[in-house]
């Protein structure tokens, strides 16, 4: 069994079953997530955007000149390219992402846009720190970029140990900028992540077709339902499957036991409030500019 699948095998066999939600990200899954933001009940995406093309000028001077833009991710998305357009004498723009394939094409695609950036990507695991490349030109500070709220996908110790390996990257002159959704009516949140088009159920149902079709588990599709809600208290979205019978699953030659009603714990989603970020990127060495 490979270390993936057993790590796998591991997480199903915890009390609270889990799946990495990186399983979400298969082919189907990127375009079931692309269509997610473009829902009318989904508001982070078209927030972020917002945010970016009414304050991408003051983002551009906090940069400044010559600054090396580290995207953790790989960067495909308008907002990048809103603030790639903005960005003065740019020393670098370094994608930082996992999938080899999806990183070069990307890549590929910024360069097509931008002829005169110097576009550096790293293949890693952005948990862990890694090697910046050398650019041509040597930057004056590096700028981390992760938007989209991703690191709500952390629960709050990997969250931390995340912005310090940002922190780390950035360097002491470095900077962060970073997109965190924040806290507001359940309403709202629990409407965006129960979309009624059930856009969101079939992507969340898709991480066992994922695992049926390239982990070889036999899981039923049609005996889960998807449940997203907004934990007032905790401030995050659970993001679970729902078992609609007493059933089993067999995956890396387990066979695991699940009853009705009893979850797959797939997500959590944190919201934040502006203190309590700004504690957490504290702790990680960040101080808040704006
Ligand atoms: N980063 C996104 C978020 O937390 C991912 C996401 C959106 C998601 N909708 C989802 C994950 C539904 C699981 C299920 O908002």
């Amino acid at each position: 069994m490979t270390s993936e699948l057993a790590a796998i095998v591991d997480g199903l066999n915890e009390p609270q079953k889990k799946i990495s939600p990186k399983y979400f990200y298969d082919e189907r899954g990127s375009q079931l997530f692309e269509k997610i933001t473009e829902l009318p009940e989904y508001y982070l995406t078209n927030a972020e955007l917002d945010i970016m093309k009414t304050y991408v000028d003051d983002m551009a001077a906090l940069v400044g000149p010559q600054a090396s833009l580290i995207e953790f991710g790989s960067g495909s998305s308008l907002k990048t390219r809103i603030l790639l357009e903005h960005l003065v004498d740019l020393a670098a723009y370094v994608p930082v992402d996992i999938s080899q394939e999806h990183l070069w094409d990307s890549a590929q695609q910024i360069r097509k846009e931008f002829p005169a950036i110097d576009v550096r990507p790293v293949v890693a695991d952005f948990t862990q720190p890694f090697a910046l490349p050398t650019p041509a030109v040597m930057p004056v500070k590096n700028v981390v970029y992760f938007p989209g709220s991703t690191i709500g996908n952390f629960e709050h110790e990997a969250s931390l140990d995340l912005l310090r390996v940002m922190y780390q990257e950035a360097g002491e002159d470095g900077a962060l900028l970073i997109g965190v959704d924040l806290r507001k009516e359940a309403d709202v949140i629990n409407r965006a992540y129960n979309d009624r088009a059930g856009v969101t159920a079939e992507f969340n149902l898709n991480v066992l077709r994922h695992l049926n079709t390239s982990y070889g588990a036999n899981f039923d599709l049609d005996a889960y339902e998807h449940s997203a809600v907004y934990d007032k208290d905790e401030g995050r979205v659970v993001v679970e499957l729902v078992s609609q019978a007493d059933q089993s699953f067999e995956i890396g030659g387990a066979r695991f036991y699940i009853a009705n009603g009893e979850t797959i714990l797939t997500e959590y989603s944190h919201k934040y409030t502006l203190e309590g970020f700004a504690r957490m990127a504290n702790a990680a060495g960040f101080t808040v500019a704006e």
